[in-house]
């Protein structure tokens, strides 16, 4: 065999590979997954039966322009059908839209830390990746952001509720900003997290995109809809960049089951919707119970909780292990709790509160 092999792309040299949540222990006491801000309720059954449904004709390929989903979502949001871009999952989309705007010399920004995928997905564009750090207390400098911007600025991922914070940044900052941003660059506000949302000051990034030619907004069924394990997700956007993103989509991407879930997703959005709720409730438990502990937890409007613990946070992972839940630690920065069941939640209080008395 020859000693040679294929000639890679440079650009992929260094990039970090995703890293998944981790999945719960098989065999272990008893094993939550936290680790992934996955929805810990099952699929609904009417989603389910749309779903067996269309598994009988998984032989054919899905309708590649998902126009029945597309033509949903236009109703839904109230936006005409040539703006809705459906992909594999938000992060597909993601990338489809880094891939529409940036290459080689050109930049993205972004804030850090926030969503893991956006550096890989700069850096495969072969784009270069602006990281500008969080605030002290871990929410987007907008203003540093917004200084960040060079004439080679393609594109800015803001993402809100940030991952793995849990912050928001609110209508008037986020407007100031978009006001300083040139109409030529393209600003992605990834709101992967919305229906958790409860803040009022925080606004809907659709009433951003309507007088906003250069905004974009980002959304997934994966969280809120409970679908992550089908990948589907969605843009928002004006002409060119919705088109823009039809051409750079992997074709037949979205399979049809998912398709077909999100459609009944969609249709079952109050009982979704209520589920939510139960999750906001236990978000408010959660953050309430770790701050009585002596933690501090910055306010979250997502469904977890970021505890910023630098050193500590691989113990404190292990022992939410040993104690029954697998979160998500950033070695050296913190760690990032999904909010779970009831059950998976008071396990994390209790592992949370034993540490603090081990500190
Ligand atoms: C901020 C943010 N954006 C996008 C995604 C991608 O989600 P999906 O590809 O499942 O839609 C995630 C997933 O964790 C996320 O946290």
């Amino acid at each position: 065999m020859s000693e040679t092999s294929p000639k890679l792309r440079a650009e992929l040299e260094g990039i970090p590979t995703y890293k998944p949540g981790k999945p719960a222990a098989p065999g272990g006491p008893v094993a939550y997954k936290l680790s992934s801000n996955e929805n810990p309720y099952p699929p609904l059954p009417g989603v389910l039966e749309s779903v067996s449904a269309a598994v009988a004709s998984f032989n054919r390929y899905p309708d590649m322009a998902c126009t029945g989903l597309v033509n949903e979502i236009a109703e839904r949001f109230g936006v005409p059908a040539s703006h809705v871009a459906t992909g594999t999952g938000s992060v597909g989309v993601a990338q489809q839209l880094v891939q529409s705007t940036a290459g080689p010399g050109d930049e993205v920004i972004y804030a850090w830390r926030s969503f893991e995928a956006y550096p890989i997905i700069t850096r495969i564009s072969g784009a270069t990746p602006v990281q500008v750090p969080l605030t002290q207390g871990d929410v987007h400098d907008l203003d540093a952001m917004a200084d960040a911007i060079t004439e080679r600025t393609r594109l800015i991922f803001v993402c809100n509720p940030n991952n793995p914070t849990g912050t928001v940044v609110k209508r008037a900052e986020l407007e100031r900003f978009l006001d300083r941003v040139p109409a030529d660059v393209l600003v992605v506000l990834d709101e992967a997290y919305r229906e958790f949302i409860r803040d009022p000051e925080v606004p809907d990034g659709c009433e951003l995109y309507r007088e906003r030619p250069n905004v974009c907004v980002l959304r997934t069924f994966s969280k809120a809809y409970g679908l992550a394990g089908l990948r589907v997700g969605f843009a928002i956007a004006h002409e060119p960049v919705a088109a823009a993103l039809r051409k750079t989509a992997v074709p037949f991407g979205v399979s049809q089951l998912a398709q077909e879930a999100a459609i009944a997703s969609l249709r079952a959005e109050d009982e979704l919707f209520g589920r939510v709720g139960s999750l906001v409730c236990e978000r408010t438990r959660v953050l309430e119970g770790l701050r009585a502990q002596g933690w501090t937890v910055p306010e979250t409007q997502a469904n977890f909780v970021w505890l910023r613990l630098g050193e500590r946070t691989v113990d404190f992972a292990a022992a939410c292990e040993q104690a029954g839940v697998v979160i998500r630690p950033f070695p050296g920065e913190g760690v990032r709790v999904t909010i779970g069941e009831t059950e998976a939640n008071d396990i994390l209080l209790k592992a949370a509160e034993g540490f603090r008395k081990d500190m």
